[in-house]
């Protein structure tokens, strides 16, 4: 496995996977690398002749009074992690090269970004779309691995690629979760063993709402004041609860045939966020 810290070096390294006629995957990543990071990069390996994880804790997606300054690094761990997994290149560059002057630009989906996750961290989704912007015009991968975990994200970088023509297959993975049901987190390390054990209630209730999609007709409205209740048994605050369209993300209103039921909520000052397909069609069908 070859680490590059440069955009000159990466260049370098992947021009030669090119020549070569090998595929290249690319799995953009802020490190503390987790069980979910690594379903990523073993669909990568599998379906690529070559893998490039990035490593890079990307201040531009960070608000003021965010985690930006704690959010967990683990290098030698991550190193390890990409290694074993059979990772070809390893991009870990500083701040520094990947913003060595303040940014005069800014990419943005304008049209996805205010909602959802986007209404209350504001400017997040534009510093997400610059950084993999800037990524994958450096590392111009065949294909981009992203999770469904994060699912507004993973919905505006396809919404991104395809308005800017950029060529790369965009695919979305399944979230991966603890034994529990708990969405595996770089954040969830934040978490006090209370806190830890509340934490099922959100994927807990999000699932109780899919099942009952597909049994019954349900109402959009019906289902986010249900989970909305549910969720507010354990956590501390929720910052949504919403029904929305899988595409346009946004609301859904009456009875629900397939959407995705998206939530966020805090356990003390951690923000934790979850998503589920809701879908009725094997029932209507
Ligand atoms: O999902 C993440 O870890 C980040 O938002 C990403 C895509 C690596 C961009 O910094």
């Amino acid at each position: 496995m070859h680490t590059a810290t440069t955009i000159a070096d990466i260049r370098t390294l992947l021009a030669t996977e090119r020549s070569h006629g090998r595929p290249i995957g690319f799995v953009p990543t802020m490190g503390a690398l987790h069980a979910g990071h690594a379903a990523l990069i073993e669909r990568s390996v599998a379906e690529c002749a070559a893998t490039v994880v990035s490593v890079f804790l990307n201040p531009l997606q960070f608000g003021a009074g965010e985690d930006l300054e704690r959010y967990p690094a683990a290098p030698e761990a991550d190193r390890a992690l990409c290694r074993d997994l059979g990772v070809n290149h390893l991009f870990v560059p500083t701040t520094a090269e990947m913003y060595p002057r303040p940014l005069a630009t800014a990419v943005r989906v304008e049209a996805l970004e205010s909602v959802l996750c986007g209404a209350s961290r504001r400017g997040h989704f534009a510093g997400v779309c610059t950084v993999v912007a800037k990524l994958l015009n450096i590392v111009q991968p065949d294909a981009l691995y992203l999770g469904e975990k994060d699912y507004q994200q993973l919905v505006i970088l396809r919404r991104m690629a395809r308005d800017l023509s950029i060529p790369v297959a965009v695919h979305g993975c399944p979230t991966v979760r603890e034994p529990d049901g708990l969405a595996l987190s770089s954040r969830n390390a934040y978490l006090s063993p209370e806190e830890r054990a509340k934490a099922v209630t959100l994927s807990r209730a999000l699932f109780e709402a899919a099942d009952a999609v597909r049994a019954d007709a349900c109402d959009a409205d019906d289902v986010v004041r249900r989970v909305t209740g549910q969720v507010a048994v354990d956590f501390d605050r929720i910052d949504y609860v919403a029904v929305v369209d899988p595409d346009t993300l946004q609301p859904v209103r009456g009875e629900v045939i397939q959407a995705r039921l998206c939530a966020a909520a805090y356990l003390g000052s951690t923000r934790l966020i979850d998503n589920v397909a809701l879908d009725a069609t094997a029932r209507l069908s």
